[in-house]
């Protein structure tokens, strides 16, 4: 918790642990009052039952306090969608393709891969496709998800905020290799990654390799 590597990993993780925090809370409370109450009022201490109409008081109390724990989870996610869901207008723009079973990755200027490369803390959408069946595409680092389904095109955004490699899978079982739906997200310093996108490579690697092979020669 708290290592998520995205600009929304950070809200994400605190509306978890609020929820984590308040239902584990109550877990405790319940079961405590619960053997607390099977103790104190079983049948040999209170041999005839007392009948309690109500207690107003109590009654307002369980009433409101759990409404306003639940409505601020709510409202803690639902202010998360509304940015998940607000994509800058300037992002820069890769579309996915999700197909049984591989993910496929391209870039403005039609370069295509298969590993995910991305500036690092650069607004980034994915135009999110399938050409066959539902998939979910997911980087739990960056702690977003999003269904992609066919005939659609869904948008996801983010901003990576470290440099490093990371995991992406499909969420959404798609059949019988749904489980070899792994992949790589790699984030890349600004230069070195439109240095690459422009380049004729595949592999960002085979940049450094070739400046390091081109001045080789030179020397
Ligand atoms: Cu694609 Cu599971």
């Amino acid at each position: 918790m708290f290592d998520g590597a995205s600009n929304f990993s950070y809200a994400t993780d605190f509306t978890f642990l609020f929820t984590i925090i308040v239902s584990g809370f109550f877990l405790l409370l319940i079961t405590f009052l619960m053997i607390y109450f099977v103790i104190k009022y079983n049948r040999k201490r209170n041999p005839v039952a007392e009948n309690i109409s109500h207690n107003t008081t109590l009654e307002i109390v369980w009433t409101v306090v759990p409404l306003i724990l639940v409505l601020t989870m709510f409202w803690l996610g639902w202010r998360d969608y509304l940015k998940q869901e607000a994509v800058p207008k300037n992002a820069y723009a890769i579309d996915v393709t999700a197909q049984m079973w591989i993910w496929s990755f391209k870039y403005p200027n039609g370069k295509q891969t298969d590993t995910l490369y991305v500036p690092v803390e650069t607004d980034i959408v994915l135009n999110l496709k399938s050409t066959d069946v539902n998939h979910a595409f997911y980087v739990p680092k960056f702690r977003i998800k999003k269904d992609v389904y066919p005939n659609q095109s869904r948008k996801l955004w983010f901003n990576a905020k470290e440099l490093g490699s990371f995991e992406i899978a499909c969420a959404e079982y798609c059949g019988l290799n749904h489980s070899y739906m792994y992949n790589k997200i790699v984030v890349m310093p600004k230069n070195d990654f439109y240095a690459w996108v422009n380049s004729e490579y595949k592999y960002p690697s085979e940049i450094s390799l070739a400046q390091k092979t081109s001045e080789a020669i030179k020397n």
